[in-house]
């Protein structure tokens, strides 16, 4: 996957096989918005699961939160975004395209020839006007300035303003952290590239509170916890790398901060943000509301606002860079395979059970063992066209198993599975099936 056709490729498999469609299609879709079908939802599920378990679940010291989308206006105003979160951006006076002033060298004007926008005779740019990104509605039922709230751009203050509750309600004391995953809103001049930026879409964050002084060293043990994890999802290693923020990146929170990037087929970009926030966000809240939010440790009797460490994915961009890594073609027996090689644990479907021929009793062990399979994991029956063709349906949806009802399983009670990667077969006795699939899916 080298250049713009395998994103095209990728886009068409995603709406063949139900991974992702345009949202509102049928009246000519809403830009850069996208939903989820049957398996995109479940593999982005897979993914938002492995994510909670990982810091929610499996850690003693990381509490799980759910904050609302709608929060008071004075968060925002708390936080910076109502005055800081904006982004450049120029008009063409001729083509009535909008792009950001900071990313022209990368955009491409819609005259052709295709140029950057400026460098046709007929452009008309007009001076850089800072744009505010954040979505605004109204609460109730008059639309006026004092009814103004906002959708929110981050999860991240949802969890500022609740950490003395969560602190309060359990047991922990800090370092401890506060993972959230859900919706969030930007109005993005310039989104696009498929599901990699658009204007709604979930984030994965962690707030970790730190005692001051002890900041840099938890930064550094996020930043390896955080590429173990994308690379436990069976990321090519090599399309993985560090990019450290230079003064001019850091956003106004920020007193460092290192992205995981990696390699799509439109070049290296961002997945994943550590950030070290400092005390900024709790003195803010702490400025704006009048409230303390002061952590007093009994260990040394001392107050103080604690720092924070934050790890911010997005769950829609971890889902594009888990299908841009796991498509490929090969060519076999003369044939085209198009492969979504998914690791097994965050393929949408585990196994899929096909009787080779519609008779002889075949159907009915194959829905038996079906059935069976489905309460453990998500799988597939399929009794449809020569098994071929069935077995490279369940290759371009990443079924890494597909289990063959033949001649024999009646009478010898095995059946063949058949392996996504090397397309190899191994013979296996029906009643081990379920136990074989859940060994393998660790
Ligand atoms: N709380 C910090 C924060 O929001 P960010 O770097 O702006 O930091 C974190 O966002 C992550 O959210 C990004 O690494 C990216 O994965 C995802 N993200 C941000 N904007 C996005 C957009 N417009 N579309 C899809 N994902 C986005």
């Amino acid at each position: 996957m080298a250049d713009a056709t395998s994103m095209e490729k990728l886009v068409s498999l995603a709406k063949r096989r139900g991974f992702v469609f345009q949202s509102s299609e049928v009246y000519g879709g809403l830009g850069s918005v996208w939903d989820y079908g049957p398996l995109g939802v479940a593999l982005k599920r897979n993914i938002k699961d492995r994510w909670w378990r990982s810091l929610v679940q499996s850690r003693d010291d990381i509490e799980g939160l759910d904050a609302a989308i709608l929060m008071h206006p004075r968060v925002w105003e708390a936080s910076g975004h109502v005055s800081g979160f904006t982004d450049p951006m120029v008009d063409c006076r001729t083509c009535k395209s909008r792009f950001r002033a900071d990313k022209l060298a990368d955009a491409r004007c819609p005259q052709k020839p295709s140029k950057v926008p400026g460098q046709h005779t007929a452009c008309d740019l007009t001076e850089p006007r800072q744009f505010n990104l954040m979505f605004k509605t109204f609460m109730g039922p008059v639309e006026e300035s004092a009814a103004v709230i906002y959708l929110r751009p981050e999860t991240a203050q949802g969890t500022y303003v609740n950490y003395q509750n969560v602190l309060n309600s359990s047991r922990q004391k800090i370092p401890f952290g506060i993972a959230q995953i859900g919706k969030a809103f930007r109005n993005e001049i310039t989104p696009g590239n498929f599901i990699f930026r658009t204007r709604e879409f979930e984030q994965m964050e962690m707030q970790f509170f730190v005692r001051p002084g002890t900041d840099d060293e938890w930064f550094e043990r996020w930043r390896a916890v955080r590429m173990a994890w994308h690379e436990g999802l069976g990321l090519t290693p090599s399309k993985l790398r560090w990019h450290q923020h230079g003064p001019d990146e850091l956003a106004h929170y920020a007193k460092a901060a290192f992205d995981i990037e990696y390699e799509f087929p439109f070049g290296w970009q961002e997945i994943e943000g550590i950030h070290n926030r400092t005390d900024f966000d709790l003195r803010r809240h702490q400025e704006y509301s009048g409230k303390k939010l002061e952590y007093f440790e009994q260990a040394s009797g001392e107050r103080y606002l604690p720092f924070v460490v934050e790890t911010a994915a997005g769950a829609d961009r971890v889902t594009l860079t888990v299908m841009a890594d796991a498509y490929r073609e090969e060519v076999v027996e003369a044939e085209l395979r198009v492969v979504m090689g998914f690791t097994p644990q965050v393929a949408p479907v585990k196994a899929a059970v096909l009787p080779l021929v519609k008779k002889d009793g075949m159907p009915e062990l194959a829905l038996a063992l079906y059935h069976d399979l489905r309460e453990k994991m998500p799988a597939d029956y399929d009794d449809g066209g020569a098994i071929g063709r069935r077995y490279r349906r369940q290759d371009e949806i990443g079924t890494p198993w597909c289990v063959t009802i033949d001649g024999e399983t009646a009478a010898q009670r095995t059946v063949t599975i058949r392996h996504r990667d090397s397309m190899e077969q191994d013979r296996v006795s029906l009643d081990q099936v379920r136990h074989w699939l859940l060994e393998r899916l660790g």
